[in-house]
């Protein structure tokens, strides 16, 4: 156990006034998976990061409230991975020149994940080139400034992220499963020792439960694989490239406990069966404010847990407002960021926590991982409410001005095994 070595300062009365704003049962449709590309250009183009010792006096010189040295720090109140998707090289808010940033990361967080620049059209473009460049200088940031890195992704249908070698493919299966392995093990053996963790595969699966296959929301990999068996294919190739970190599953919309939730446990139960080293199973949790409920992500948390793996929150992000949601489809949007909405959002990040704490031993906690530093560099902005003046989403821990929000404090209340409350 990390020592607990900071105090939570008082929350501000502004941020106390006032309880759950609201937010009734809702059903939505699945949010999808991402589909619009958040780069301004390739992120592969070589790039540096400010030193360590820069971001250590940013660190101490800050007068930003999220780093000051009053508020807690995240890592140090966990036992387990704390991380956070940064993006790097020339990607929109990018980690690498902004020193605000990099101070909050180093901070508050031990791990990273790159929202973009390791999956696989930036790290593997042509069959026979890597551009490992500006990757190579995030993990050697973090590793500079205390931070692990968890990989993400190796392979991912998602079809603007593919290569377009593996795109093009017109080979038989026997040879893409070939393609597959060397991608995998080519990239699992460079990080060797820095990389602690990988998504080795991302969202095989339909919200149905079926495996993607054809169609629009369909898997190039299965198509020309002929098959699942990309997926036995590259858990092997990763393994024989890296001998020593975890391997992950990865897919969003599990924690909901239904048919996914199910299809990816007897996968995972199959591959286990022949010997397929995977050892752990990730969560995205990007959820909502009021959905799935609690219960369900805790019975789909377990469900992992339950075969002896680790399990890992990859993604966690909670919009206030969701194009998906049943408020938003019956009008009810808000137009501000309340107080009250703040504190509503830090109970349920609170809860969502507290929830893998109690599913999930802690010898097989992965860690949790929020997908973005601050509001404003949500992927949710792209994806959702597009034509909206204003940002309306507000799904991370920190404001715009890189300020921890309430929800930090919910997180820490679930870490430091104190009750949640809005
Ligand atoms: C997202 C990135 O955050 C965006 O910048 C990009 O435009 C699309 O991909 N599930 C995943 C992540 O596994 O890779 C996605 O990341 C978010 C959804």
């Amino acid at each position: 156990m990390k020592k607990q070595t900071l105090q939570l300062i008082a929350l501000t009365s502004a941020m106390a006034l006032i309880g759950c704003g609201g937010g009734g049962s809702s059903s939505p449709s699945a949010p999808p998976s991402s589909n619009a590309p958040a780069t301004s250009s390739a992120a592969s183009s070589s790039s540096t990061l400010t030193t360590s010792s820069s971001t250590s006096s940013a660190i101490n010189s800050s007068a930003d409230s999220s780093t000051s040295s009053s508020i807690v720090a995240l890592k140090d109140l966990a036992d387990f991975p704390i991380g956070v998707a940064v993006s790097a090289g020339q990607e929109n808010f990018s980690i690498t020149n902004d020193a605000k940033q990099q101070a909050v990361v180093a901070y508050h967080f031990d791990q990273m994940t790159a929202g973009n620049i390791m999956k696989m059209s930036y790290l593997h473009p042509q069959q026979n080139t890597y551009t490992y460049t500006t990757a190579d200088a995030l993990v050697e940031w973090g590793q500079a400034n205390g931070l692990g890195m968890h990989g993400h992704a190796l392979i991912w249908h998602s079809s603007y992220q593919v290569p377009a070698f593996l795109n093009n493919f017109t080979g038989s299966p026997q040879d893409f499963l070939t393609l597959i392995a060397e991608h995998s093990k080519n990239i699992t053996a460079h990080y060797f020792g820095k990389v602690d963790s990988w998504d080795v595969v991302n969202e095989a699966f339909l919200d149905n439960g079926q495996y993607r296959s054809t169609g629009s929301e369909g898997s190039i990999f299965y198509q020309k694989a002929g098959g699942k068996d990309y997926i036995a294919t590259a858990f092997r190739a990763a393994r024989e490239g890296d001998s020593t970190a975890d391997l992950y599953y990865n897919d969003y919309n599990t924690e909901q406990n239904g048919a996914k939730t199910n299809a990816m446990i007897t996968m995972v139960k199959e591959l286990l069966a022949d010997g397929v080293p995977i050892t752990g199973i990730g969560y995205q949790m990007h959820v909502m404010i009021d959905w799935p409920s609690i219960s369900d992500i805790k019975a789909a948390l377990k469900k992992a847990a339950d075969l002896g793996l680790m399990v890992k929150i990859t993604e966690l992000d909670i919009p206030i407002n969701h194009s998906w949601s049943d408020a938003y489809r019956n009008g009810t949007v808000h137009r501000a960021f309340t107080p009250a909405l703040a504190q509503q959002q830090k109970a349920r990040y609170c809860e969502i926590v507290k929830a893998y704490m109690e599913a999930v031993p802690a010898a097989q906690r992965g860690g949790i991982t929020v997908w973005g530093v601050a509001d404003h560099h949500s992927w949710l902005m792209d994806l959702m409410f597009k034509n909206e003046p204003q940002d309306i989403v507000w799904p991370l821990l920190f404001d715009k001005d890189l300020n921890a929000k309430p929800a930090l404090y919910g997180v820490a209340d679930a870490l430091s095994g104190k009750s949640c409350s809005n």
